[in-house]
């Protein structure tokens, strides 16, 4: 059995990881749950896209067996008080600016590995931190299940494909192309041999910037597998970055290795 978690208004992302699901399992879950604790007071918890019609449409038309969606208090009983934390991978990008996120994340899904007893579970690699953090969750915790992590999907634009896209104008939509194109400007910059990490921010910095973004959370280069900064670029790096257009807060990131050809 595999697991395809969400929080649902499914595109073309999610249907990814149900393919992928398919390819492996014989009988595949989607959980659709907005998930109250891993957003903050002031985050779009109420704003964020809800569709739960056409989302149980595109399950069975992708030929999903199962559509887990069960409610808050059926995940949360009013006295729960238990909640797991990942030290260490949590304390960068997203971890500052969202106290608390990834709590809500790898109790939620630690509650959904529980009660669904996957074999295996699918994350996309958009939420490249996250995955990381449910990784290491997993090993730490002995929870017999494995995770799979699948390809971030864009837009033809290059836009990452994310729920919350919905919730851009126009404006902001073209907008926010700005930090895919900071991206490939990165990749390109280190795969050219830049090697100073400064240098590729302040490049990046500087194109979405000219985007006129409402606030940008951190544009960051780590390392992929611990989540810390990187100065030097000498092995493969998590090229990251969080920023708001208007409300709403995009993010995006790339793994270039320093010793790929430039495209
Ligand atoms: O990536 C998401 O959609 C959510 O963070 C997840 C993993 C379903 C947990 O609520």
């Amino acid at each position: 059995m595999g697991l395809v978690p969400t929080m649902g208004y499914l595109h073309a992302g999610h249907l990814s990881l149900v393919e992928a699901a398919r390819r492996d399992e014989t009988f595949v879950v989607v959980s659709i749950f907005v998930n109250p604790t891993q957003f903050g007071p002031h985050e779009d918890y109420e704003r964020y896209p809800r569709d739960t019609a056409g989302d149980l449409q595109r399950c069975e038309e992708a030929g999903v067996e199962l559509v887990f969606m069960p409610a808050v208090t059926d995940m949360y009983p009013p006295d729960a008080t238990t909640t797991v934390h990942v030290a260490g991978l949590t304390e960068t990008l997203c971890g500052p600016c969202r106290p608390g996120h990834f709590d809500g994340v790898a109790t939620v899904v630690t509650k959904l590995l529980n009660i669904v007893q996957p074999d295996r579970a699918y994350f996309g690699r958009k939420d490249a931190q996250q995955l990381a953090v449910i990784r290491r969750m997993t090993r730490d915790l002995n929870l017999p299940v494995e995770i799979v992590g699948c390809p971030l999907i864009r837009e033809p634009d290059g836009l990452a494909m994310s729920s919350r896209n919905a919730m851009l104008s126009a404006d902001e939509r073209q907008r926010a192309l700005s930090l895919y194109r900071s991206l490939c400007q990165a990749r390109e910059r280190i795969q050219s041999g830049e090697r100073n990490a400064a240098a590729v921010i302040e490049q990046m910095r500087r194109i979405v910037a000219a985007a006129d973004p409402a606030r940008s959370d951190y544009i960051s280069v780590v390392d992929p597998d611990t989540m810390q900064p990187v100065e030097r670029i000498e092995r493969p790096v998590l090229v990251a970055l969080a920023v708001c257009f208007g409300s709403t807060r995009l993010i995006d990131n790339m793994l270039v290795d320093p010793g790929g050809q430039n495209a």
